[in-house]
């Protein structure tokens, strides 16, 4: 009995709690209505904020504080890179971006994704965050091996491996060395595509659109089959507010699309 009683009372309280929750709720909607620039920044698609000059003023404005700040020091002022480091106006992307996109708002979904959780991020704030490759959870990851340790392939493989490369990058090649490498390219096709032509999820650039990221001559081709890379973009939701990680995404897929 006294066991009913207490449910009941405890009912009565939950509902008078709820209750008092849903006016004070109501009160605050009704006397802020005018959400301040940063809320409607993050809850607006791309076409309202260029539809809407105060919040575009607002969006350009975040991005270029935080670009000059924090980005230009590795991928320029002009955000066009360098060796290593991504070009973000140039309309390839290495993660993500699938160039198939119908829309704007899922390519500036996949910015978000990889600004606020970098690549191949190891700053964790919380430790249980690390995944078991070492990455933390969400960044986005894979390497490069570097097929020089693993024993895989001799110096010759390594060589026919890069005239394979160089024919793919529409470089001069020794036509008789690809012919080998293209043999072996196989086991680069989880990352890299049968084609070559990439692949998004796991960051493998494309090879045969003459964009690199770390060179197209034979020394540094060879270098990067041999040695591996595995370069770092700091996870940006360590240290920005989310409304300027949306205005970075926003406005470099803008100056990506020649705007
Ligand atoms: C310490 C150097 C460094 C800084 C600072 C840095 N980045 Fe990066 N960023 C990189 C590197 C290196 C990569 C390429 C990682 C890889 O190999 O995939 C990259 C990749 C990216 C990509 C993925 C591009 C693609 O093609 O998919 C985006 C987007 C990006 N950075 C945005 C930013 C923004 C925005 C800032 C500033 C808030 C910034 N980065 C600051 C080094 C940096
Ligand atoms: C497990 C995934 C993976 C596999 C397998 C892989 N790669 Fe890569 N490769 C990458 C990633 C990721 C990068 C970019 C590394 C970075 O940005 O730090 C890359 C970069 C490269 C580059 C430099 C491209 C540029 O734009 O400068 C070359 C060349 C290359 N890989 C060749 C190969 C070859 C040849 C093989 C097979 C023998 C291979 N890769 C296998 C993931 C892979």
């Amino acid at each position: 009995m006294s066991s009913v009683m207490s449910g009941r009372s405890g009912f009565t309280i939950r509902f008078t709690l709820f209750a008092a929750m849903l006016s004070l709720g109501n009160q605050a909607f009704s006397q802020d209505t005018q959400f301040s620039l940063d809320d409607r920044l993050l809850n607006a698609s791309p076409y309202s904020i260029a539809a809407d000059p105060e919040l575009d003023d607002h969006m350009t404005g975040l991005a270029e504080a935080a670009i000059s700040e924090h980005c230009a020091a590795c991928h320029g002022a002009d955000l066009t890179g360098r060796p290593g480091v991504p070009n973000l106006v140039d309309f390839d992307w290495l993660w993500g971006i699938t160039f198939e996109e119908t829309n704007e708002v899922g390519p500036i979904m996949e910015l978000v994704q990889t600004i606020t959780h970098g690549v191949r991020n190891t700053d964790c704030p919380d430790i249980e965050d690390v995944s078991y490759y070492g990455g933390c959870a969400d960044t986005r990851y894979s390497e490069m091996p570097g097929y020089g340790g693993l024993g895989i392939f001799n110096d010759e493989q390594l060589a026919d491996l890069t005239e394979y490369v160089l024919q793919l990058s529409g470089e001069t090649a020794d036509a008789a060395a690809a012919a080998r490498g293209e043999a072996l390219w196989p086991i680069c096709i989880e990352c890299h595509g049968p084609e070559g032509f990439g692949y998004k999820p796991y960051g493998g650039p494309d090879l045969t659109d003459g964009v690199s990221l770390f060179g197209n001559d034979r020394e540094t081709v060879l270098d990067v089959i041999k040695e591996g890379r595995t370069e770092v973009c700091p996870a940006w939701g360590n240290t920005l507010a989310p409304a300027t990680i949306k205005a970075l995404a926003v406005y470099i897929w803008r100056r990506a699309n020649g705007g």
